[in-house]
């Protein structure tokens, strides 16, 4: 049966989670990002098609075919993270149905367009569940969606379908450096229950 996660919980991966510009010196292990996989992974996308594909860059050669195509303001940052993660969505996702979901006919996914649209929306909540999952598990999280696309395409999905959706910098955060957190929209501004 399903429970509620306790106040603690919460607060890591909400209330108190922020977004981290600043990195203490200190490496994330291949265990926790396998780990942040193996929990993501479980949560759900459109039809179970799974198109959300991530490289994470750890080693300084790696970092430096990424650092062309960040933008200015974002280089600083993603070259001291101890991993920056590429969150991409790949369009040729429906070679996998007949694992992931045998019931749904690859040809559904015929047109362009809406192949696009759907692989999208999926691979972008795996984004924010990948988010979620990482600072669950104690890590911190700068999301960054200031850079080249079509380049670190070029550079990390040549010959694919995979194309560059966001980038997500991960690591242990500075706090000493973050910025007053800014107002959120209130329930009443933001939904209403019909
Ligand atoms: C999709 C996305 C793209 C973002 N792009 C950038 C970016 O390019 N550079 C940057 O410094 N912060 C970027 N941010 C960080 C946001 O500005 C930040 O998460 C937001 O203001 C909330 O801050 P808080 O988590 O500290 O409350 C991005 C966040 C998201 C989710």
């Amino acid at each position: 049966m399903s429970h509620a996660i306790n106040d603690e919980a919460l607060d890591t991966i909400f209330r108190n989670a922020r977004t981290y510009r600043h990195w203490q010196d200190k490496p994330v292990s291949n265990a926790i990002l396998m780990a942040i996989y193996d929990l993501i992974r479980w949560a759900p996308t459109a039809g179970n098609i799974s198109p959300a594909r991530i490289v994470f860059v750890v080693s300084k050669e790696a970092k430096e075919r990424l650092k062309p195509h960040l933008d200015e303001f974002n280089v600083t940052k993603t070259m001291t993270a101890a991993a920056t993660a590429i969150l991409a969505t790949d369009l040729d996702f429906p070679r996998y149905l007949p694992k992931l979901n045998p019931r749904l006919n690859p040809n559904e996914f015929d047109d362009a367009d809406s192949r696009k649209t759907t692989a999208f929306r999926s691979a972008t909540l795996q984004g924010a569940y990948f988010i979620i999952a990482a600072r669950a598990l104690g890590l911190d999280c700068g999301p960054m969606s200031g850079f080249n696309n079509e380049g670190v395409d070029r550079e990390f999905f040549a010959g694919t379908q995979v194309k560059s959706n966001f980038l997500c910098n991960l690591g242990y955060g500075d706090p000493a450096h973050l910025r007053p957190r800014a107002e959120r929209l209130s329930f009443d501004e933001a939904c209403r229950i019909e």
